[in-house]
């Protein structure tokens, strides 16, 4: 079966292949009359050098790229089936069609690459229960995916994940994605072709779901923050964004933190001034009865997203900050120079701004402790499989270099052994940072229900997420319904993360991908 060979096999073949071919040429070349022994002896270490070094270059080729991830175990007996079945059935829904151009521009001076030429991307809002469907164009001199974080339900074969899903698209290709926006929330777009790469030069943006009957606030505005830089920009303005509203009208703020962090995944920490305000939804999931909040440091880890809601005062703008307006310079900064302030600002609505308070002096918010216990049959029944994610780092040998390899199980991608699910199941992950690092760690095409943080249970509203932010030396328990058969990622957010290995899939039983990864096929899903 040709197209199911992962990648690391043919470079094996070829390992092999060197390997008898520089033995048939030192055969060939050996004085015939000194055959035997003494040839042998002079020909074995030559051989064996050959051969090694072929071996250590081919490692180095094959561990260059990811390859391919562990398929699933073949269910005996049933029948199997591929990711691309896995598709959105016809239906009477209204459709949004949008059309998403990948190309390179010049935006201040830097090459961006873009949908239909900003970045951030066109924000993409439509109406819970409508079909979306999105043709993606590609224009870039490299292959490209459009992956849809967070959307619930969304079906396989619409992910995105190149060499998982799909093959990247090539420059000139088009592919269309197409799905139904079936809860309402605020989710994001990225590409998910060579993430590390392509995502900080600009290929993602804002999808919005309004909810069927309408948004319940007179103001609603995305504030995306991302990278432009050194900087920290929100919806591509690194000195301060201005949004509209008037005196006494009620505003939705949907933040999404696109911003790729440093080695160490530090999350963001946007905070809202000068009216008091409620967190409304985590990752586009509702909380129950959300209290009021003061001033207090929202954390967001790269992909996580928060819905603020707030009226505005009778006089006066309110201000969204991200960052450290007075941040002290790192020794490095003071000796090679550099940006001492990743600082971006929001101002909502006129009149004059309240103040920046000294950030670093205000409360956290927990979300562990937010809002009111409610029903959530997902973590009130006992889960039918627990597995363990144990997240690491450790020196090792990478992209044929020695780096801190993150690891999943003790393993990096693509040799994390699979989590295999059934449809049904409640499955319970016993996530375990032994890092001193933050891990925004994402499920593709599924929502996962906090249970636990440390071993404290959640004790206020149910928390449902798609990327968990996993704290330095934290444990998490959650719990997810698996109810949407596929082949889908599980990795850290923090793309160099991803790329040095923090990487694995969760398997429905049966499901199987045609495509594959690494340098053979194009594919580079991290
Ligand atoms: Cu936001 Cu696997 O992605
Ligand atoms: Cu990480």
């Amino acid at each position: 079966e040709e197209a199911g060979v992962p990648d690391v096999v043919c470079s094996f073949m070829e390992t092999v292949t060197a390997i008898v071919l520089a033995a048939m040429l030192l055969r060939r070349r050996g004085p015939r009359r000194h055959r035997g022994w003494v040839t042998r002896v002079a020909i074995a270490p030559v051989a064996l050098l050959v051969a090694l070094l072929t071996l250590v270059g081919s490692a180095a080729g094959a561990a260059a790229m990811p390859v391919a991830f562990k398929a699933a175990p073949a269910v005996p007996g049933e029948p199997s089936i591929p990711v691309t079945a896995l598709t959105e059935a016809p239906g009477p829904q209204p459709v949004d069609r949008f059309t998403l151009t990948a190309e390179v521009r010049r935006i201040g001076g830097h090459e961006a690459w873009t949908f239909n030429g900003t970045v951030p991307g066109p924000e993409l809002r439509v109406r819970q229960g409508d079909r979306v469907e999105v043709t993606l164009v590609n224009h870039l001199p490299a292959p490209t995916t459009v992956h849809w974080h967070g959307v619930p339900g969304l079906p396989d074969a619409e992910d995105g994940v190149a060499g998982l899903t799909q093959d990247a698209v090539p420059p000139g290709g088009r592919f269309v994605y197409d799905f139904v926006a079936r809860e309402p929330g605020t989710y994001w777009y990225h590409t998910h072709q060579d993430t590390g790469g392509q995502l900080p030069l600009g290929l993602f943006g804002a999808l919005v779901v309004e909810p069927r009957g309408g948004v319940a606030q007179a103001r609603d505005h995305t504030v995306v923050l991302h990278q432009d830089g050194a900087a920290v920009a929100m919806n591509g303005v690194t000195g301060t964004l201005r949004l509209a509203a008037r005196p006494g009208e009620t505003v939705r703020l949907r933040l999404i933190d696109a911003v790729v962090p440093q080695m160490d995944g530090t999350p963001e920490t946007p905070v809202l001034i000068g009216a008091s305000y409620r967190v409304v939804a985590l990752d586009g999931r509702d909380l129950d009865a959300p209290g009021l909040l003061g001033p207090e440091r929202l954390v967001l880890g790269m992909g996580q997203r928060a819905d603020l809601v707030f009226t505005m005062p009778m006089s006066g703008a309110v201000r969204l900050v991200d960052g450290e307006e007075h941040g002290k310079p790192s020794l490095l900064q003071r000796l090679f120079g550099g940006p001492t302030a990743r600082f971006a600002s929001a101002l909502i609505g006129d009149g004059p701004a309240p103040a920046v308070p000294d950030l670093g002096r205000l409360p956290v918010f927990d979300p562990l402790h937010y809002g009111a216990p409610a029903l959530d049959p997902i973590t009130t029944h006992p889960a039918d499989v627990t597995f363990p994610i144990v997240i690491d780092e450790a020196p090792g040998f990478r992209d044929g270099t020695i780096q801190l390899v993150h690891t999943i199980d003790g393993e990096a991608a693509p040799y994390v052994p699979p989590i295999t699910v059934h449809e049904g199941e409640l499955v319970r992950l016993h996530i375990v940072n032994r890092s001193g690092e933050y891990h925004p760690m994402h499920l593709h095409g599924h929502t996962m229900s906090a249970v636990a943080r440390d071993g404290v249970p959640v004790r206020g509203s149910p928390i449902h997420l798609d990327t968990l932010l996993v704290g330095p030396h934290q444990t998490w328990d959650v719990v997810f319904l698996a109810d949407n058969p596929g082949l889908w990622m599980l990795h850290c957010h923090v793309l160099l993360h991803a790329r040095m290995g923090m990487s694995m899939t969760v398997d429905y039983a049966g499901v199987t991908t045609p495509f594959t990864m690494g340098s053979r096929s194009g594919n580079i899903p991290e």
